[in-house]
């Protein structure tokens, strides 16, 4: 079943289109890699889709019903997350209290408790440096709390921007271990990578952006051994 519908979406920064009639779908339980150059408007559409740009065409529809405009609180409450390229965390409160923060629209506290065992499940190191400030902590690790707080949320759709950049290797293999572990828990996610052979093997379909258009789209592996899609952006 379809998740998320966008179709023909147009959207910019006041005069200045950026994307220029883009179409993507998420269906339930999958996971969607979107790729492409810099600047292609991957970043872009993450922000059209989450309501904090306006577009001035097109649709974006979540579980059957049009979103298209709702400002971010409202979609929010619909059960779609965004984790954004940066600021993602509070870097001056605790691991816990940006964990709460996450929370923000759920106030049984039963919930929200329950919630946070289940994010330091899945990052137990979060669990162990829970009184730490967020901001004297690595990149993996504020990657991981930036998460873990869109889990908060308990999302239907989860939206990563870039969620292993400027991670060391490791670290980001453990991120997109993380990414498939969220995934098999029920929840979908669409994420815009750099990184795209291990994003690419990691989901089910893919899109490839460029110059705020589609250019290419199929399953993960068919995009991967794609002869243009490797010579654009694999590095031959
Ligand atoms: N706040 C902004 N105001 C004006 N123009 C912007 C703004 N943010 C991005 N742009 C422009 O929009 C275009 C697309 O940017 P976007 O961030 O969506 O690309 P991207 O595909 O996410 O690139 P990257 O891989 O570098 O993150 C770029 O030309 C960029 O300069
Ligand atoms: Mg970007």
């Amino acid at each position: 079943m379809s998740l998320l519908k966008v179709e023909g979406v147009h959207s910019g920064y006041g005069e200045m289109e950026i994307l220029h009639g883009v179409s993507i779908e998420v269906r339930e339980g999958e996971i969607v890699s979107i790729i492409g150059p810099n600047g292609a408007g991957k970043s872009t559409l993450l922000k059209t889709i989450f309501g904090l740009l306006r577009p001035t065409k097109g649709q974006i529809t979540f579980k059957e019903e049009g979103i298209t405009g709702l400002p971010p609180n409202e979609i929010v409450r619909k059960g779609l997350c965004y984790v954004p390229q940066v600021d993602n965390i509070f870097p001056s409160l605790t691991v816990q209290e940006n964990l709460e923060m996450g929370a923000f629209i759920e106030d049984d506290p039963r919930i929200i408790s329950e919630r946070m065992e289940g994010v330091y499940e899945l990052f137990p190191l979060l669990k162990e440096r829970r009184r730490q400030r967020v901001g004297k902590m690595s990149g993996g690790e504020r990657q991981m709390v930036a998460i873990g707080r869109a889990l908060m949320l308990d999302p239907k759709l989860l939206m990563l921007d870039e969620p292993s950049a400027a991670l060391a290797p490791k670290l980001a293999e453990m991120i997109f271990a993380k990414i498939k572990e969220i995934n098999g828990q029920g929840v979908s996610l669409l994420i815009v990578e750099q990184n795209a052979k291990e994003s690419l093997k990691l989901a089910h379909r893919g899109y490839v952006l460029a110059d705020g258009q589609n250019k290419l789209e199929g399953p993960g592996l068919k995009l991967l051994t794609d002869p243009e899609v490797g010579r654009l952006y694999l590095g031959g």
